[in-house]
């Protein structure tokens, strides 16, 4: 079968049809799905009931994987769903069940519920998130997806000008904090250590620039802080209004990837204690840092 894509949205999404991800994909079948994602930044295919080998056999036609780990998460090798290389995005604990109310690894990924982009902070940041829905909530749990390169192009020329060369520092300590999440080790507060990112980014194919905004923002260096909150806060606000945004409803069995070198996205409130809501994600590493630092 041939690949083909449906836009989803005016921007950006599609929804692709023709490719079953049980099976090894062809050169061609590669390359149809890479343009894809170059033009459309998400792409959605429906009825993929794959297992974790699989998924991970589709992903790694898109380059390294990026493994999960202190790095990214609070939760202990020992206390792990999932097999090392796939990052655990449902609301389970080693039981199959849903944490509790109280339980910090809960607090932690209510993270996911602010906009974001995954692995802002790392200095090598992802490029590709694939994201799988084995069993999906009845309702709510939308993954929304805002489309960065039309949220820099609707900037004017004056602002442009100001957020050109500015670099951001990003962390999981400033995404957990927004929630007055702190109850954090030392251990993993070290693990958090912030990194830079450019605000402004240029897709290394299509040349088109983008707004590298993430809810892991905390700084931007050599500016004061409420200074620099505030702005982040008016970007994010402009760049996910209704006309950027579209909101995947999801199916079981939808397997979803995105380029986080072009979106943002976050998940939508669900009953997460009651409900199992069972996610795995794969995650393509990035192939350059935005900024020079130590990796
Ligand atoms: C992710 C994420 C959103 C969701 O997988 O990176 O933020 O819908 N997930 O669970
Ligand atoms: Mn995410």
């Amino acid at each position: 079968m041939t690949v083909s894509i449906r836009p989803l949205h005016p921007m950006f999404c599609g929804e692709v049809d023709g490719v079953d991800l049980t099976c090894a994909l062809t050169q061609e079948e590669v390359a149809a799905i890479e343009a894809g994602m170059d033009e459309y930044a998400v792409l959605v295919f429906h009825d993929q009931n794959i297992t974790d080998e699989q998924q991970l056999d589709f992903s790694r036609n898109f380059g390294t994987l990026e493994l999960p780990g202190a790095a990214s998460n609070i939760t202990k090798t020992k206390d792990r769903r999932l097999r090392a290389e796939l990052a655990d995005v449902s609301n389970l604990n080693r039981d199959h069940k849903p944490f509790d109310r109280d339980d910090r690894h809960r607090m932690f990924n209510l993270g996911n519920r602010l906009w974001h982009s995954d692995s802002s902070f790392r200095a090598v940041p992802a490029k590709y998130s694939l994201l799988s829905g084995r069993i999906v909530s009845k309702s709510g749990g939308n993954t929304e997806f805002a489309d960065m390169r039309a949220a820099y192009n609707a900037l004017d020329d004056r602002t442009k000008a100001e957020i050109e060369d500015l670099v951001c520092e990003h962390s999981l300590l400033y995404s957990r904090g927004k929630l007055g999440f702190d109850a954090l080790s030392e251990e993993e507060i070290a693990n958090f250590k912030p990194v830079r990112q450019k605000l402004v980014r240029t897709h290394p194919v299509t040349g088109r620039k983008s707004l590298y905004l993430s809810a892991h923002i905390g700084k931007i260096i050599g500016w004061p802080t409420p200074e620099a909150r505030v702005l982040i806060q008016d970007l994010t606000e402009d760049a996910t209004r209704p006309e950027f945004v579209h909101s995947h409803k999801w199916r079981q069995y939808d397997l979803v990837m995105w380029d986080n070198r072009q979106v943002m996205h976050r998940v939508r409130r669900f009953d997460d204690v009651a409900e199992v809501r069972d996610m795995r994600r794969t995650t393509i590493a990035g192939e350059e840092m935005t900024v020079e630092q130590a990796a």
